[in-house]
């Protein structure tokens, strides 16, 4: 982690020490140590099964470390009651692989949700914030359709809007572009870009996929054998040396190279 001269150290938004984390004698997480600083774009990425989602389930409480420490904005989230933990939640805001947008919703009222159910402001406050921020993920005139009436990247955005609708400091995505096609993929890392340059937001994002990761992040991060192996800025981890960062990039790559001849 290099610290560029002249510029003030960022604050460490998320801050993993030492994570060790087990089931039933299964070693997922074996001493992880990450720290994503203030406003930047950390891509963590693993093979399936190397404990992803178990390390991001950490952040929001969802589980609890063995051994090690856990802070986010520098809170240790062993340390919360569920006052506290409500408070962190709400700094959070969550894209999961699946929107799980409402059906029945229109995209205006999936987006107000948070709103309403959080927060005391009037209809008509309410309408200014959800048309701001359906007007930057661009998605101003489909507000009064369904979540079926919309293609996939769509769908996508309003999942965004929805997270953000609260403001959150911090944005983590659980694989967002799973099962996507290269166009929606591109528009999952556009929203990826927004909720960095409108929001400022600091955003851990899994991905297994490479492109994606280079795209997006500002630091990239593996995760193998319970550890993160490698971290640093995409040029940094691409010249790495560890031997399984090679391979990691090297099977990627020629995943890739059977997509392409395939389809
Ligand atoms: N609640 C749980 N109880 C028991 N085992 C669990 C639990 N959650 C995760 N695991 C195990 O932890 C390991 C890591 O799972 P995890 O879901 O974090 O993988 P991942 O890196 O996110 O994979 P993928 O890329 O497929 O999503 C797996 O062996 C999984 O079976
Ligand atoms: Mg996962």
């Amino acid at each position: 982690m290099s610290e560029t001269s002249g510029q003030p150290a960022r604050r460490p938004m998320i801050e993993v020490q030492g994570l060790y984390k087990a089931f039933n004698g299964n070693e997922v997480l074996r001493g992880v140590d990450l720290v994503v600083t203030e406003g930047t774009t950390c891509v963590l990425m693993g093979v399936s099964g190397s404990g992803k989602t178990v390390l991001m389930k950490h952040l929001m409480g969802l589980l609890y470390p063995d051994r090690g420490t856990v802070r986010v904005d520098g809170e240790d989230i062993s340390r919360l009651d569920e006052a506290g933990l409500d408070r962190l939640r709400r700094k959070l805001g969550i894209l999961f692989q699946a929107n799980a947008l409402f059906d029945s919703f229109t995209v205006f009222d999936n987006v107000a949700f948070p709103l309403r159910e959080r927060t005391k402001l009037s209809e008509a406050e309410i309408r200014e914030a959800v048309n701001k921020s359906l007007a930057v993920v661009g998605l101003t005139p489909a507000a009064q359709k369904f979540p079926g009436e919309l293609s996939g990247g769509m769908q996508k955005r309003v999942g965004f809007a929805r997270a953000t609708i609260l403001r959150p400091s911090i944005l983590l995505y659980d694989d967002p572009t799973a099962g996507l096609d290269p166009l929606t993929t591109a528009s999952v890392n556009e929203v990826i870009f927004t909720g960095k340059q409108q929001l400022g937001a600091t955003s851990l994002v899994i991905s297994p996929d490479v492109a994606s990761a280079f795209k997006v992040g500002d630091f990239l991060a593996l995760l193998h054998e319970g550890r993160i192996i490698e971290y640093g800025p995409p040029e940094e981890f691409r010249r790495s040396e560890h031997p399984a960062v090679k391979d990691f990039l090297r099977s990627w790559l020629k995943r890739q190279a059977q997509h392409t001849k395939g389809s």
